[in-house]
């Protein structure tokens, strides 16, 4: 299933991470994804920041769960927006993340590269996954 076909088909707010940032298979993997989609060339090669948001601080722009990350990157910006969400916090860069949906090809390479990003995070431990809108 792509990333899209797997967001529209879940009811917002129950897509849930079928991996853990511990596995360490998992986390190789999702580094590998990450760099062939090429997401390090606006967020950097470990997701610390470059011209786009860091990915591994507490900062979440919508909120930090696996659903709406999972969303985000699928859909990108314009049409998580459209589906009714809003930026609830800000990091150093703003601007549109683009669809990224039909460029990553299954959700499982959109959850690989998600527990890769969470096994880069450096905030608060409690708002690793949302600070529940800070
Ligand atoms: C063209 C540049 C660009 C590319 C390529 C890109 N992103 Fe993004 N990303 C952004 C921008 C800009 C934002 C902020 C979106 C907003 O504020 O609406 C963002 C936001 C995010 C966030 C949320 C960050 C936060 O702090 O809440 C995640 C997670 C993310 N991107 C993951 C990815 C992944 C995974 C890929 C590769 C599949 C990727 N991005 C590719 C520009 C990019």
């Amino acid at each position: 299933m792509t990333p899209v076909q797997r967001a529209d088909s879940a009811p917002q707010g129950t897509l849930k991470s079928p991996y853990q940032d511990s596995d360490a298979a998992v986390v190789d993997s999702g580094s590998k994804v990450y760099l062939r989609y090429g997401c390090n060339g606006c967020h950097g090669g470990n997701g610390g920041g470059g011209i786009c948001p860091p990915l591994t601080n507490d900062v979440w722009v919508y909120d930090g769960d696996d659903d709406t990350l999972f969303r985000l990157v699928a859909y990108g910006t314009q049409v998580l927006q459209d589906k009714g969400y809003s930026r609830k916090d800000m990091e150093n860069v703003v601007g549109p993340m683009p669809p990224m949906g039909q460029v990553v090809q299954t959700d499982d390479d959109l959850w690989r590269i998600l527990a890769f990003v969470r096994s880069n995070y450096h905030g608060a431990p409690e708002c690793k996954f949302g600070c529940g809108g800070k």
